[in-house]
């Protein structure tokens, strides 16, 4: 799994086992480096014009990148090729467009996640699953999320109300209230989660990241400057929806502060768009969900403790808990999820659940390569 924030390879070597009690077992868990220079491709896709030739490149150099870091993972732990199945790959979001726009003529939505599957199946000899957005959105969906039926299927509890969040360079979330059915599903994206703030980090500080949200602490808040961003029609919006970094991106930032006939401190920017999170998060908790709900946690977010704080003082009746508590790491939920999809694939079983993403009908999602 590769997210938004082009801050990691996560690999998860799980297991299903359909007749044991322990039907999902998560063996090993990793987080490996992403090249910065394939991170800096990734901006640039979203920020200016990139040929169709370093397009073609790249999803060959994304498969030679992933094939090192799976065969790094195996053989750091001694895991024979043969005893993987399959991989499960996401590849990179370069463009998502699930509102259909005209094209040529047509009304069309699309979404891009670069990685050559026969290419990364012929370098590790293992068969891959890939491309598991496409087919919602060639039936109408967002194409996302879709570890909504990862959620449902693990997390779903009759005797409890709960909502999955996690907070990656966008954040989303499942609502699982008890009593909820398949058919009946809602989850969607909130916004911006570590986007805005990885990217004002690196513009004003040169870091990568607001490590444990220490910056934004120290800064004041600039009402004008949230006001201006909550201008923002995405967060507002009702589900289903999606979003990406065609949206919460550099530009999105200088568009607001140009409206601003001063320049804030950086550190206050940076307070603000914390804010601008946590606020945008409970916005939807409180607008589409329910507020009281144990809520429980995912992702590169909520390491940001700065953010976490704002957002248990905003949503007050709400009990936030780590997914590591169920035995999840908090960073690999989304590679399970997409693990767990992959097996569905496999199965013959339907992945995406159309209440959630807007599709027409539930159908198989992914590419299957050998
Ligand atoms: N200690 C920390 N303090 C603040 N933010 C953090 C911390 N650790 C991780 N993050 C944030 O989490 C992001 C990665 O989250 P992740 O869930 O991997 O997102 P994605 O799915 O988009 O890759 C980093 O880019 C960073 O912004
Ligand atoms: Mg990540």
């Amino acid at each position: 799994m590769t997210g938004t924030s082009c801050d990691g390879i996560d690999l998860a070597y799980v297991e299903f086992n359909e007749n044991s009690d322990s039907f999902l077992n998560v063996i090993a868990f990793e987080t490996l480096n992403y090249p910065a220079e394939a991170s800096q491709f990734v901006s640039e896709c979203i920020n200016e014009k990139k040929h169709i030739s370093e397009l073609s490149q790249f999803g060959f150099y994304l498969s030679e990148i992933f094939a090192e870091s799976i065969n790094e993972f195996l053989s750091a732990r001694k895991i024979p090729r043969n005893e993987v199945d399959f991989i499960a790959v996401h590849g990179q979001t370069l463009w998502h467009n699930p509102m259909k726009e005209n094209f040529l003529n047509r009304q069309i939505s699309s979404t891009y996640q670069a990685v050559n599957l026969s290419a990364l199946a012929k370098l590790t000899g293992i068969h891959v699953i890939g491309d598991l957005r496409s087919g919602d959105i060639a039936l109408g969906g967002q194409g996302a999320p879709l570890v909504t039926i990862f959620d449902y299927d693990f997390f779903q509890d009759n005797s409890k109300d709960r909502i999955l969040l996690n907070i990656g360079g966008i954040s989303n979330l499942t609502y699982l209230p008890k009593e909820n059915s398949k058919e009946n599903m809602m989850a969607f994206d909130c916004g911006q989660g570590n986007t805005l703030l990885d990217l004002a980090c690196n513009k004003y500080f040169g870091v990568g990241y607001d490590k444990d949200g220490e910056i934004a602490k120290s800064g004041i808040l600039n009402e004008e400057l949230l006001s201006l961003l909550f201008e923002d029609g995405f967060i507002k919006s009702t589900p289903p929806k999606s979003t990406g970094r065609e949206k919460y991106n550099l530009a999105f930032l200088e568009n607001a502060l140009s409206k601003l006939d001063y320049s804030p401190k950086p550190s206050d920017i940076l307070r603000t768009l914390t804010e601008f999170t946590a606020e945008a998060i409970s916005f939807n908790i409180k607008n589409f969900c329910t507020e009281d709900f144990e809520i429980i946690i995912s992702g590169g977010g909520r390491n940001n403790i700065f953010l976490m704080d704002l957002l248990a003082s905003i949503l007050n009746n709400s009990t936030f808990v780590s997914i590591e508590q169920f035995g999840i790491p908090s960073d690999g939920k989304e590679a399970i999820a997409f693990a767990y999809l992959g097996w569905l694939y496999l199965k013959g079983i339907t992945g995406n659940l159309p209440s959630a993403t807007g599709a027409k009908r539930s159908t198989i999602l992914g590419t299957f390569a050998i």
